[in-house]
């Protein structure tokens, strides 16, 4: 006798009743980029339909989202001036700050996350301070810290440190009870890889390092061990939510810091991968639309329960007239 499997997929209503996993709007965090100035909307040349806001169209764009279903976003910010230390990042009138003021006056409820990260505020563009021409992991911490509070002072909920400094979860949190945001959560970027794919956002978010590259923070794409350690390592030290990225070349990943953690897991679904399926899909080679679509089920199906993707607001349109996904 033959086992029939293809009886489970003969009818639309059939598949739709044995799919075992279902992507929601609930799913997406948008990351969201924003500079200085009003009524700006300035197209990303590598990421086709994303932009650099002003505030004041970052609220009509979260509005949107928020309306569309999609609960949090992310911010990247893009300051007025940049130095050694990175000091516009953790300045009170630093444009993430008052873009986080800003959308919690119109949208009290959503989920207001940030990239806390000294990249975009760095002259020299690497993810903390250097001495003698390296990263100073110690010195660093102090910095991150200094603009995980200054965050939470302007109403972030959640902050989502980046850099990779060893130390930084634990540290962070200290800093965030000391100023009394113990109610304050972290979604670290626990497993970063040193990736290729996230070459369109350095263009968007300007973060490009000047010199050398992150390998001597972020971690070797080959290596999979390590990244059950970052994990373990950012869950004792305190971290809310933890994070794989990039998603889509790392599922693997993804399937095993789930098996090990108790915690939501995100995973980060990167600009080279938003990227790449836009260029395809412009040329006629794929279709857009499922690609993207697949690329999220798989994330999901993977482990992930959040998703950081630029994608959060197609999708969401898409999920709202065909809810099957
Ligand atoms: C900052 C940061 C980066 C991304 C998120 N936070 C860039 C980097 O590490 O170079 C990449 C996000 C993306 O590619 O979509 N450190």
């Amino acid at each position: 006798m033959i086992i029939r499997p293809r009886r489970l997929r003969r009818t639309g209503t059939i598949r739709d009743m044995v799919r075992e996993t279902h992507l929601s709007t609930r799913d997406f965090i948008a990351p969201l980029f924003v500079k200085h100035g009003k009524n700006i909307q300035d197209p990303i040349r590598s990421m086709p339909g994303q932009f650099q806001f002003s505030p004041d169209t970052l609220v009509a764009e979260a509005e949107e989202l928020w309306d569309w279903g999609v609960p949090s976003l992310i911010l990247f910010g893009l300051p007025d001036g940049k130095d050694s230390t990175g000091s516009r990042s953790w300045a009170e009138d630093g444009i993430v700050q008052v873009a986080i003021r800003e959308i919690k006056d119109r949208l009290p409820d959503m989920v207001v996350m940030t990239d806390v990260c000294l990249c975009e505020y760095t002259d020299h563009g690497h993810c903390g301070v250097l001495l003698d021409g390296v990263v100073d992991n110690d010195t660093t911490l102090e910095l991150l810290a200094r603009q995980a509070v200054s965050h939470c002072d302007a109403g972030a909920d959640f902050v989502g440190p980046s850099d990779m400094m060893d130390g930084r979860i634990g540290h962070i949190r200290h800093a965030l009870d000391d100023a009394g945001h113990k109610d304050r959560g972290i979604l670290s970027y626990a497993v970063k890889y040193a990736s290729a794919f996230y070459g369109p956002f350095r263009d968007a978010a300007d973060s490009a390092p000047q010199f050398g590259d992150r390998t001597g923070y972020q971690m070797d794409p080959a290596n999979a061990l390590e990244a059950l350690k970052e994990a373990e390592l950012d869950m004792e030290e305190g971290a809310d939510m933890i994070m794989v990225k990039p998603a889509l070349p790392y599922l693997d990943i993804i399937n095993r810091v789930r098996e090990i953690s108790l915690l939501p897991l995100a995973a980060y679904n990167v600009s080279g991968e938003y990227a790449m399926v836009k260029a395809a899909a412009e040329k006629g080679w794929l279709d857009g639309e499922r690609a993207m679509m697949e690329m999220l089920v798989a994330i999901k199906r993977a482990g992930a329960d959040l998703i950081l993707t630029y994608f959060a607001k197609e999708a969401a349109l898409k999920l709202r007239n065909q809810p099957q996904g």
